[in-house]
């Protein structure tokens, strides 16, 4: 006999739901792997759209009347950051496995108590970190699998765009987001490198964040639109940060929504004393025969990330395997973003405490 599909509620049918969740979740009740059982939010009719669109069985506006109504094996947030926790918890205390977008969610405290609760509930809890899930990524980690590296002793990653503020959503206030580019495209930078890094333990962090457009009446920002009030922002634009870990590893991050800059760019380096890897370009630097060397893949799978994070999840759930995206690294990366705030704000190094 067929194993049942699984039971996926979606809660907040905004852009990441509608552009990145919910197509592939469609994809997998095609396959009947899965139900769309539930899908909510609360601008009416957000809700009942992705319901007709996506192939849901019921839309509600209201979370805990989705959680209440029946149960559920995957609960999936797309909620805006502030919500992260207390739906992913109430996701696992009413039996779910729970998927949440980036970041995990506002600070360090409420991401351990989403940690404490799912170990409690005995559910699985994975923050959607798609990057992780490219084709690209892939590669290189076996190459750092490999040992091709030698000693890994630093890092470097950045995402700055020249004029890309989002402007739906509530990406522009502390209150729902935490902060601006640093937790928006910065998360994702930061999980990718710890991860090709072998997950060190941060101990500081030391770093500056700056807003100087995002609260601009006079902002151009052409491709992103600015529909939000200028008034209102009040995140940062710019994050720049050194980050120690315990082995001594070292990693600088920039990260920008705005910047007087030629063009947006993207990418990190991992180095080694054997070998260097890095996406931009892509390869694996070295040096042999008496030269420098490096080395290109001529075939990179075009895999889709966020399909790639939607399926590998419900693998871990049907068969009860671990995810990929440990609770405990995404931890780690919310007390580096917590540590450059607060090293922000007092201007000097801050240290990492281990709890
Ligand atoms: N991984 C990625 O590539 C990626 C890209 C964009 C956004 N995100 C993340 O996804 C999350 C959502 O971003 P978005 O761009 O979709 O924002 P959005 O504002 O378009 O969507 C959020 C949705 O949540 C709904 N909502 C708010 N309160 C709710 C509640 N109490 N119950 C139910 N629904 C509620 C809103 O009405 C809105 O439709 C954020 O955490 C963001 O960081 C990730």
């Amino acid at each position: 006999m067929s194993k049942k599909p699984l039971r996926v509620a979606v809660a907040g049918c905004g852009d990441v739901a509608q552009t990145k969740h919910l197509p592939h979740w469609n994809e997998l009740a095609n396959e009947e792997r899965i139900e769309i059982a539930a899908v909510c939010d609360i601008i009416p009719g957000r809700a009942d759209f992705c319901r007709d669109k996506f192939g849901a069985d019921k839309a509600f506006t209201d979370f805990a009347e989705m959680i209440e109504y029946a149960e559920y094996d995957v609960l999936d947030v797309c909620t805006q950051n502030r919500l992260h926790c207390p739906m992913t918890i109430d996701g696992l205390k009413a039996g779910a496995h729970v998927l949440v977008e980036k970041p995990m969610a506002m600070n360090v405290r409420e991401a351990q108590k989403m940690i404490k609760t799912a170990e409690t509930a005995e559910r699985k809890l994975m923050v959607a970190q798609y990057m992780r899930f490219e084709g690209y990524s892939e590669l290189l980690k076996k190459v750092v699998d490999a040992g091709e590296l030698g000693e890994i002793y630093t890092g470097r990653t950045y995402w700055m765009r020249r004029r890309g503020i989002p402007g739906w959503g509530k990406f522009h206030v502390a209150a729902e987001s935490l902060g601006g580019p640093l937790i928006d495209i910065g998360v994702h930078m930061l999980d990718l490198c710890l991860w090709l890094m072998g997950s060190p333990i941060p101990v500081a962090a030391s770093g500056k964040v700056y807003r100087k457009f995002g609260d601009r009446k006079d902002l151009v920002n052409p491709e992103w639109g600015v529909p939000y009030p200028a008034e209102e922002f009040d995140v940062e634009d710019y994050a720049t940060a050194f980050i120690r870990f315990e082995n001594g590893v070292t990693l600088t991050t920039d990260f920008s929504w705005a910047a007087n800059i030629p063009d947006e760019v993207e990418g990190l380096s991992v180095l080694g004393d054997k070998a260097g890897i890095s996406t931009n370009p892509l390869g694996v630097y070295s040096s042999e025969y008496g030269t420098i060397t490096h080395k290109t893949f001529d075939f990179v799978p075009e895999k889709y990330g966020h399909r790639g994070a939607i399926r590998h999840f419900v693998e871990c759930v049907e068969k009860n395997k671990s995810v990929l995206v440990r609770p405990e690294e995404s931890l780690r990366v919310q007390k580096i973003i917590d540590a450059i705030y607060e090293s922000s704000d007092k201007n000097k190094e801050v240290t990492i405490k281990q709890q």
